[in-house]
């Protein structure tokens, strides 16, 4: 007798709790990248493209310094575990064989890491528990606009995505962004997600208000989606 097929119409089967730090979670590793847990030590890289304007553009983040950026890394990297609504986990996406930004107090942070060894930091992931109850995550990238253009964001977000639908066991994924986020619109739409809405004026950000696109795939079409080269 043959294994039963995945249910996708049944009930939410949402497989959390996830913990980063369970031993049996392993870094993912891609054709260019390793997507790991974000760590502290992480925050020199991730500054490299927080700061940018490009980068900050659709994102309601604030302009941070650069000890405010360190916190920020700091506080996404201490988040470890999917269980309850609104937990979110952060991966970063280490560019295999491009070198981690380098500067003194770095180095020295480095020496008290064991696992700062590694590539540089490009981008990251998000991935958050938006219901448990309805098996619902949301997903969510930044990528360093050097590094923009290669199809590392769909790289990286792909498997993230498989991350959730096959590991998970997530009935739908999501993304919110702002409406004009063409890039971050074009991505969602590579991986196979369906604009699902345009919520008008959702948000007043840096003077405006700003109307928020929904994109979601179901578990069902992930597992049907055609082959991406
Ligand atoms: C959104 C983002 C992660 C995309 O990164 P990227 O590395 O350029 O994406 P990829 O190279 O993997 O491209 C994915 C798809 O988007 C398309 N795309 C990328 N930038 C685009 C743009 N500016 N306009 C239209 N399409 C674009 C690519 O052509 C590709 O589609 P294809 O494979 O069919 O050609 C990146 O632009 C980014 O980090 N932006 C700043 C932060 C941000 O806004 N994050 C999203 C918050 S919701």
């Amino acid at each position: 007798m043959t294994a039963a097929t995945p249910s996708f119409d049944g009930p939410p089967q949402l497989a959390l709790p996830f913990d980063l730090d369970d031993p049996r979670f392993e870094p993912i590793e891609t054709a260019r990248l390793v997507l790991r847990p974000l760590e502290a030590s992480d925050a020199r890289d991730v500054w490299e493209y927080q700061r940018l304007p490009e980068v900050l553009r659709y994102i309601p983040w604030p302009e941070r310094s650069p000890a405010e950026g360190r916190a920020h890394t700091e506080k996404r990297a201490g988040l470890r575990r999917l269980e309850s609504d609104e937990d979110a986990v952060f991966f970063a996406m280490e560019l295999v064989g491009e070198p981690r930004v380098r500067e003194p107090r770095i180095v020295e942070m480095e020496h008290e890491r064991a696992d700062a060894a590694g590539w540089r930091v490009i981008g990251d992931v998000m991935l958050r528990a938006d219901r448990v109850e309805h098996g619902q995550l949301e997903i969510g990238w930044v990528v360093h606009p050097d590094f923009q253009g290669r199809g590392l964001a769909r790289e990286g977000a792909d498997a993230i995505m498989r991350l959730a639908f096959d590991t998970l066991r997530a009935h739908r994924v999501h993304a919110l962004l702002d409406a004009r986020n063409a890039a971050s619109a074009a991505l969602c739409e590579r991986l196979g997600m369906r604009r699902e809405a345009t919520i008008l004026e959702e948000e007043y950000n840096d003077g405006e208000w700003q109307d928020t696109a929904m994109y979601g795939i179901l578990r069902r079409e992930w597992a049907g989606r055609p082959a991406v080269e």
